[in-house]
């Protein structure tokens, strides 16, 4: 997870003020000692953790190096009556759901906060069964080529419907998917309107499995306006933007000034999140297109990013997955590119 917290890391650097941090879920401490001794803007750490095994164990590695911090054994669930906090880090084995109730409480007194939200159980919001997402999610996933982003934006929806009953409104400042776990972090701030804002950013995805037209809105269409079949469906799940882009160029300059040894990767991957803004939520898997298209060769991602372009419709590669594009083009456009012989 040293990819995932250094991304976390850069993120409680560019929240730009004074932060009280609390690593919940801390296990060995590792990501709070980070966030503290990485940030200048950290003014103080919690860390907690159900196990006392894990709280000896931060204390151990805080005391090592030099960070002077607070530690709670015990239950979320019990410790969210007890602290306040700007920054709540989430970060439990699976899903975080059951949890997202006691994070809140942890803002109680707050205007504004900071919430980084992990998942592992990417399998449930990426929909291999319906049930356990309906069940922890509310909502249905949809197993299919762009399943990454429609899973993330579950994760989101259900962390929106929390704050609102908290009456905070939500806005995604960083979320992503990789390798097992999907991740996103937000500004939540108090306010009737804001909330009501957050929920009026929901909706669903419908999906034609028969020829690969997707499309998104309020409500699911039944039917496929590109060939007339039936629609799958997906939601509801967040519609609004994934990350915020001033935000994602702070974590960029703070990544160019840092020493990481992964500083190349974070720095492209960052790039990728930035130039997702303002795109459909969600992307097209070229190499899945192809096959409803029946094509063996498929042209270079390049050349279709360029015939689309050329076209006027801007077109960028994703993070979600090396082999897929994110464009406002119509579904047509983008199928004659892919027949595009370069
Ligand atoms: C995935 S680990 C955390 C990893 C850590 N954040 C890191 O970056 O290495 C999850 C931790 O949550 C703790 N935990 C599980 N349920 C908890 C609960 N209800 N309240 C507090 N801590 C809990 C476990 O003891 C475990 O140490
Ligand atoms: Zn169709």
């Amino acid at each position: 997870m040293r990819f995932c917290r250094s991304i976390s890391s850069l993120a409680v650097g560019a929240v730009q003020k004074e932060v009280d941090v609390v690593d919940a879920f801390c296990a060995s401490g590792i990501r709070g000692i980070r966030y503290a001794k990485e940030n200048s803007n950290v003014d103080s750490i919690t860390f907690l953790d159900l196990e006392a095994s894990a709280i000896k164990a931060a204390e151990k590695n805080s005391r090592s190096n030099g960070l002077g911090a607070e530690f709670k054994q015990g239950n979320i669930s019990r410790l969210a009556f007890e602290c306040a906090t700007d920054f709540l880090e989430i970060d439990p084995f699976g899903t975080p759901s059951p949890y997202l109730v006691d994070g809140f409480r942890f803002f109680n007194p707050k205007k504004t906060a900071y919430l980084s939200v992990t998942a592992t159980d990417v399998a449930v919001l990426c929909g291999a069964k319906t049930a356990p997402c309906l069940k922890n999610y509310h909502s249905k996933p949809l197993n299919n080529g762009f399943t990454h982003e429609t899973g993330l934006r579950i994760l989101i929806k259900r962390i929106a419907e929390v704050a609102a009953e908290f009456n905070m409104g939500i806005e995604p400042l960083v979320s992503f998917s990789d390798r097992h776990y999907l991740k996103t972090i937000m500004k939540a701030t108090r306010g009737a309107d804001l909330a009501f804002q957050s929920m009026k950013s929901l909706g669903h995805l419908h999906y034609c499995s028969k020829c690969g037209f997707r499309g998104h809105g309020r409500f699911p269409e039944p039917a496929c306006r590109n060939c007339g079949h039936e629609n799958d469906y997906a939601g509801p799940l967040w519609l609004g933007e994934l990350h915020q882009k001033q935000f994602i160029e702070s974590m960029g300059r703070l990544n160019q000034e840092r020493q990481y040894s992964d500083k190349s990767e974070i720095s492209g991957f960052l790039s990728l999140l930035e130039n997702e803004t303002g795109f459909p939520p969600y992307y097209y898997n070229v190499h899945q297109l192809s096959r409803f298209l029946g094509k063996g060769r498929i042209p270079k991602l390049g050349t279709i990013v360029e015939r689309l372009d050329s076209k006027g419709y801007r077109t960028v590669r994703t993070h979600f997955s090396s082999t897929s594009i994110k464009t406002p083009a119509p579904y047509s456009e983008i199928l004659e590119a892919l027949e595009w012989k370069s």
